[in-house]
């Protein structure tokens, strides 16, 4: 078959685990935002699907803002300098910042993002995550909101790529063999 279902080999988390647990942050949020305006930062490409069903599962009032960046450096090691592709359009002076994430790998991305946002004058930024490797990590950042602790496996589906494929599965699941041999 030529879906791109036929391309994964194992489902980690279900449409509806997933749902479900976004669910579970968003009340979580709720409850420690207390009525408080948060602001939604969300780093493309992979954050788009937690991004949007976390905001739709939220009660609090919120804005949302994007932000593109890309790991600076060559080869396969990260300097964890980071590279801003799209900046946000929002003041952050004085907002409540909850950055959206679908992943946590080497933490390298969002300590530096995180550091970044924080320089900007607002009232505080948190981390919501969705998913994070917890045997990968580089450096210690601290995450508020971890939907899932996965092992250190190649993802993919609900916002993750390989090779810019696969964005588009509504669960998370890890790739065949055949895909990337
Ligand atoms: C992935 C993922 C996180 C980051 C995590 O993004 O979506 O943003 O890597 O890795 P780290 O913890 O090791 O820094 P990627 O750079 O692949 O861009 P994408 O979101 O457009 O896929
Ligand atoms: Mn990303
Ligand atoms: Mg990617």
């Amino acid at each position: 078959s030529n879906d791109v279902e036929s391309d994964l080999k194992h489902v980690l988390f279900s449409k509806e685990q997933i749902q479900q647990r976004v669910n579970e942050l968003a009340a979580e949020i709720d409850a420690d935002y207390q009525g408080r305006e948060i602001l939604l930062v969300g780093v493309l490409k992979g954050a788009v699907m937690v991004m949007a069903d976390l905001a739709r599962a939220l009660h609090s009032h919120i804005t949302m803002d994007w932000m593109a960046v890309s790991s600076y450096g060559s080869g396969t090691q990260s300097s964890g300098v980071v590279r801003i592709l799209k900046d946000l359009e929002t003041d952050l002076m004085g907002k409540h910042v909850l950055i959206a994430e679908d992943i946590i790998d080497s933490g390298l991305t969002l300590s530096w993002l995180k550091a970044n946002l924080l320089s900007r004058g607002p009232a505080s930024v948190e981390i919501c995550t969705l998913l994070r490797k917890p045997d990968a990590a580089k450096v210690d950042i601290d995450v508020k909101y971890v939907g899932f602790n996965i092992p250190n496996e190649f993802v993919v589906g609900y916002g993750l790529d390989f090779a810019e494929k696969y964005r588009n599965l509504d669960f998370i699941g890890t790739l065949a063999p055949h895909v990337y041999e």
